[in-house]
Order: structure tokens, then sequence, then C-alpha cells
């Protein structure tokens, strides 16, 4: 099977990149910061903050995630319920950082990870693929870009979805999340040994589309 791992910061745009390289390729395209972020919901549901004041291992205990795709579109299901509608908000992005933060649930999360990738050839988006999941990926991608870039991608993003959201508390979230996610102590956010940085400040969607195809067909297929 081949692997390919895509790290990087928030609204990188690994996830769009991901989706549309894993289309060309006939790959699977794995999605897995939802799958902290279907955790996040779970303890925001059951009434905690970012501070996640509780025992965590008793809560995961009970609690199922799973991803299913339904045509081409990856679902995650959160104790058998299709949460997909409900993991992109703010609230949720600084619970799935805060949640990702705690030893037990990277534990929990990380089998089901390494399974997909056994089954299927995949483009697995996240910040520890090649670090931590699959660090025997066949090719190891670091994506990233300023976080004003980042910011201004998610703030049109997020617009066009109708969302009322302003510029400057999207660049401050993300500026928390990459605090959050490169000072944590398990699993933080960095480059791979043998990664490859791909920086897309410059680029629009097309050209790092073709930038990310060539360094893929180069390295896969060699
Ligand atoms: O990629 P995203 O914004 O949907 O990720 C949500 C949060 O989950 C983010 O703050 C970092 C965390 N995450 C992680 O720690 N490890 C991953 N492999 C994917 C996401």
């Amino acid at each position: 099977m081949i692997s390919i791992a895509l790290d990087g910061p928030a609204g990188a745009g690994k996830s769009t990149l991901a989706k549309a390289a894993a289309k060309k390729l006939g790959f699977i395209y794995v999605d897995t910061g939802a799958l902290y972020r279907a955790v996040g919901l779970k303890f925001s549901r059951l009434g905690y903050n970012t501070e996640l004041n509780c025992e965590i291992e008793p809560i995961l205990e009970n609690t199922a995630v799973d991803i299913r795709f339904i045509g081409e579109e990856q679902h995650v299901f959160l104790d058998g319920e299709d949460v997909n509608a409900l993991i992109r908000t703010p609230e949720i992005s600084m619970m799935a950082s805060a949640v990702s933060a705690r030893p037990p649930v990277r534990a929990f999360l990380l089998e089901l990870q390494r399974k997909l990738a056994r089954e299927n050839n995949v483009i697995m988006d996240g910040r520890d693929i090649g670090t931590v999941v699959l660090p025997d990926a066949t090719l190891k991608l670091f994506v990233t870009a300023a976080p004003e870039t980042r910011a201004d991608r998610r703030y049109k993003e997020l617009l066009e979805k109708g969302a009322d959201v302003k510029y400057d508390d999207i660049l401050s979230d993300i500026k928390t999340r990459d605090y959050n996610d490169t000072h944590r102590e398990i699993a933080p956010l960095k480059v791979a040994e043998g990664g490859i940085v791909f920086d897309t400040d410059e680029l629009d969607f097309n050209a790092a589309l073709a930038a990310l195809m060539e360094i893929i067909n180069k390295e896969v297929k060699k």
C-alpha cells in the first residue's frame, strides 16, 4: 500500500490539496483532524470546556469514533451518529485542539488511522502523520504558509459558507492553535524525519496542486 503523509498547521490548504490529489491518484483521502474534532464534540456535549477538567480515559471507554466513506466523502461517526455537519465550528476547533494535547486521546485514535493506511492507498492529512502515525509512509510532506495567509483563506472559506465571522478572530484562533499544536508534549507539530517542506504561501490552489502532484509523481513512483 502507498501512504502519503500530509502534515502542517491549520489552514495551510492541506485538506483541499489532499482531496484533489487523492482524486487524481485514486487514493482515499483521510482527514484525521475530523477524528479529533469528533472527540472534541463529545467532550463539549458532556459540558466540558477546553480546560477539560475531567478524567479523560473513562469517557473514551464509552466513546466510539469511526470513519466511513460515502461516495468519495469521509464521514465521521461519533457513537454511531454522523457528526460531519457539527464539527467545523470555531468552538469545536478549539475543543479539538484541547483534546488533541491529551495522550489518551491520541492513543485512542492511533489504531484507527493505522488501520486505514494498512488497508488502502491513502493521503492522510494531520499533524503527526509522518512523525508518529505512519513514520514509514511512502512520502512525508509538511504543508505550510504564513498565519495571515492561512487566516485569510479560512476567513473566505467560512464567509462563502455564510458564517458570521471576523478575520481578526480567525487569525487569533489560528495563532493559538499553532502555539498549542507545536508546543504540546506529545506528538507536537513538526517536520518529520525525511519530510519535505511544501510552502503554499505564494501559490494559488491550481499552482499548489500542480507542484504537489509533481512531488508525488517524482517521489512515489521512483
Ligand atoms: O486539521 P484540523 O484543523 O481539523 O484539526 C483539528 C485539531 O486537531 C487541531 O488543533 C490539531 C489536532 N490534530 C492533531 O493533533 N493531530 C492530527 N493528526 C490532526 C489534528
